[in-house]
Formats: C-alpha cells, structure tokens, sequence
C-alpha cells in the first residue's frame, strides 16, 4: 500500500471549538495581533510548538499510574536510566524539568566571560543561557541554509572549514565545548548528517575539545539519515540514533519534543569529573539526582516516549505529514524552506508578502492572516523574534506540528487556509509594535495595524 496512515487508534479525544472570522478578527483584536496572548480554547489548529504538545500512548499513560515517587532511587529513574543507556550508550544521565534547565547546567560549569560556543545554530534558548553565563554564541551553518528554496538533503549541517578557521582565531583555550543541533531547529528542523557529526567530531579531536549534541529531535535526524545518507538505508533508526550519541561527549536534550511528554528533559555528560559537577547543582537548583525537578511518574511517560519514538512506523508517518503539508504549500506556489525539514514547515513570508518591508512585520502578519481565516495558530521567526538590536536573517511563519495530535484531515485543512490566504496575500497588512519588552519581545508585545497597503 502506498498510503501512509496514522500508525495509532484514537482512544481519548479534545473536543475543538470551532470559531467564525467574526469572532476571531475580534479575539486576534483583543490580543493586540499577537497570537501567544489568545487563550488556546480560541484556537482551532494549534501549530505554535512541537513542544510538549505531543500526544501520550496508552504504554505512557500507564507508566503514570507506575510512577514510583520516592525522593531518591525511584525505580522510575531507574528504567528510565536503562531505556536511555540502551539508546544512547550513555551511564551518566540526569533528568532535569526541560531542555534549558540542561543548558543553564552546562554553562553555568563551562561557560563564562571570555569564552565562545560555535554550533551548526544555536536555539534561543541555549543562546541565552550561552549569553547569560558569559559566554558569546557563534553560529556556523553551511551557506545553502541561507537560501530558503536551495535544496540540500543535510541542510543542518555544520560548516567544518569554518569551524576550524573559527577555532584557529579564537584559540582551543576558549571554547569549552563545540555542539550540534540535531535536527537544526534554527535553520528549519533540517536534518545533520552522520558525516558531518564525524567530521566534526574529527575537528573537535584534533583540538582536544568536547562536542555536545542538543538532542531534542535526535530520532527525526536519524530517520533523515536513514532514508538520505547513503550507506543507511537498512541500519535500523535506533542503531543509527546510537552511532549519532556515540560521537558525542555529552547532550542537552528536551523530552517535550523526541520523548514524547509533555515535560522533562535530560542532561547527558561523559566526563565523570564534569557529571559530579553536574550532579550537585542539579541537586541545589532543580531536585535531587534520580528525579531532576520531575516527579517519579513523568519519568515513566519519558522512558516509555524514548522507546516509541524510534519506531520506524512512527517515524514514517510522522516525517510524511510534515512533507505532505510542504508539498500542498510548493504545489500553491507559496515559498517554504525546502526540502521540508523534520517537526515544521517554514513559510517564508519575504516572498509571501512583498509588499509588507521587514520594520512592519510580513512575518506577523501572515500570522495574523493564518488566525483570522481559520483560527491556526502559528509563529514569527523574524523581525519580531530577532528584537530590536538583532537582525533577522529571514522572516519566517513557522507551522510547528504537535506529535501524534492531528491527522491527515487537519493538515487538509491547514493547506487550504495557507493556500486561500496566499490567494488574497495582497489584503495583508503590516504591524507596528505599540507595547514592548526589552529581551524576548516576542512572547508579549502587542501590535496595531497599519493601513491597508
Ligand atoms: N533546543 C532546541 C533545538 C529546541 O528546539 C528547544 C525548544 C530547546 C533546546 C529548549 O527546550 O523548551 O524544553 O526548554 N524548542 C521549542 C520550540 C520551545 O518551540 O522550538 P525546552
């Protein structure tokens, strides 16, 4: 059969309130034209994150009820402990709430003035926890990532002549570690092949220098190098995810988008001296080492997320929706980062709406336009997001899909709204931010309409 299904039964469902332009044009009013501030009950497709919006399994939803609460030893960190041993090859793992509690582990240890971080692309978050500690954040993606329409099978990948350039001027002494973003969120969920983590890990060995993997949505990458990298396409994804971990030194990772819940994270270090290190302040800021600021039953749900996410039915039908909702938008004529990447699609809304220059906004107001005729909510990756003293590289709607949340009916939907909008993209108009605050403007600031063009 040709047709690739949705590999789950429905067993519990969430009723949608399904809302007319009228209301909405008001609601979207009444939140100052930024979406974040709308009450999700307002909302028909929510496609603002990946993150933590996932659907739980069956298998999860017993381990809730599972869930041993002890405050040290658990027999949930326990298993969570093998599942990941298993996966990753390694023994030191640490739970911790989500994925920047990781990070602002790590850097508050190895961060600080003076230092630099080069990855393929930072996320937000792991940039400011980078800043916050000290420390600078580079960004060394290949150049291709600049063009959204180029495709490039590994558009993630890190520029390692770059990297070595960089590591020659700024000297081995200040750059405490190298990472990787596997799938690089930053430049579209594109995926890094196993050639270049090797070939940056090679790099990182020369120099005697530790490589991290931010490892949110490790199981997409290995899919990606499954079915694009040659040499893999009958190495099983678990096998391929482990060959991924096995070059690294240690990983951040957020189990709100790969582990399958709806919180936890985890902090991944070889180095037994830089784990103990670790370890205590775990234990002074987010709880004690078998549970990380989690409760024992959250533990369960992570475990038994990390064994389904690699399944390769899974895995099939997840990476088919994001591209059978890419191929809808290109069939349109609607400009996207191509190829399709892992949990999003990407609009690019330069070409969306021309008419609209970046100091009003044609990221937000494509969002705009995407709530006001369907109610899909969306999010700005551009002049918004990148505040007042960064400049965007390119204004970007991002479409994030939830796992295991929407099914093929749903992503029909979100075509046909992105493709009507597209149709009448000339009513769209710009923004002006009336409200603002200093850093992470995004979350907050509202907006007023500009008159039309
Ligand atoms: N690293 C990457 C690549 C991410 O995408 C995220 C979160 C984090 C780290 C931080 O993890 O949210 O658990 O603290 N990304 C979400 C997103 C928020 O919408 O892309 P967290």
């Amino acid at each position: 059969m040709r047709t690739i299904i949705e590999p789950f039964r429905i067993k519990s469902v969430e009723p949608i309130r399904m809302t007319t332009p009228q209301q909405r044009d008001q609601i979207l009013r009444e939140a100052r034209f930024n979406p974040f501030l709308i009450h999700a009950h307002n909302v028909i497709i929510d496609l603002l994150t990946d993150s933590g919006a996932s659907a739980m399994s069956a298998d999860q939803w017993a381990g809730i009820m599972r869930g041993d609460e002890s405050y040290a030893g658990s027999e949930s960190f326990w298993r969570l402990q093998e599942v990941l041993k298993d996966l990753t090859g390694f023994d030191n793992v640490l739970p911790t709430h989500q994925g920047r509690a990781s990070e602002r582990i790590l850097f508050e240890l190895i961060g600080g003035p003076g230092k630099v971080i080069p990855s393929n692309a930072h996320f937000d978050t792991t940039r400011a926890n980078i800043e916050h500690s000290g420390a600078q954040a580079v960004n060394l993606p290949i150049p291709e990532a600049a063009t959204p329409r180029l495709r490039h099978p590994f558009k993630g990948n890190m520029d390692v002549a770059a990297l070595e350039a960089f590591i020659e001027r700024v000297r081995p002494e200040n750059i405490p570690v190298v990472m990787l973003t596997v799938t690089n969120n930053t430049c579209g969920g594109q995926p890094v092949s196993l050639e270049n983590i090797r070939q940056v890990k090679a790099v990182c060995r020369r120099y005697n220098l530790p490589l991290f993997l931010d490892a949110c949505r490790f199981a997409e990458n290995a899919w990606f190098i499954r079915t694009r990298e040659p040499g893999y396409s009958q190495t099983p994804v678990k096998a391929i995810a482990r060959e991924m971990f096995s070059l690294a030194d240690g990983a951040t990772i957020s189990a709100k988008k790969d582990g399958l819940v709806n919180i936890g994270g985890l902090l991944l270090i070889r180095d037994p001296h830089l784990f103990k290190r670790a370890c205590d302040l775990l234990i002074l800021t987010e709880g004690y080492v078998t549970y990380g600021g989690l409760a024992g039953r959250d533990l369960e749900a992570m475990a038994q997320g990390f064994r389904e996410v690699v399944e390769e039915d899974y895995l099939g039908y997840r990476i088919r929706s994001v591209e059978y909702l890419g191929q809808k938008l290109v069939e349109a004529g609607i400009g996207i980062i191509e190829p399709p990447g892992g949990h999003a699609i990407y609009i690019d809304a330069s070409t969306f709406a021309p008419h609209i220059p970046p100091e009003q906004f044609p990221g937000q107001a494509v969002v705009c336009g995407l709530y006001r005729i369907a109610g899909i909510r969306s999010c700005e990756i551009g002049s918004v997001m990148a505040g007042p003293r960064a400049k965007a590289s390119m204004e970007l709607v991002r479409l994030a899909l939830p796992r295991r949340v929407y099914t093929q009916s749903h992503f029909d939907y979100v075509a046909e709204a992105c493709v009507e909008l597209w149709q009448r993209r000339s009513e769209l108009r710009g923004l002006r931010i009336v409200d603002a605050p200093e850093v992470l403007r995004h979350f907050t600031a509202a907006f007023e309409e500009l008159g039309a063009p």
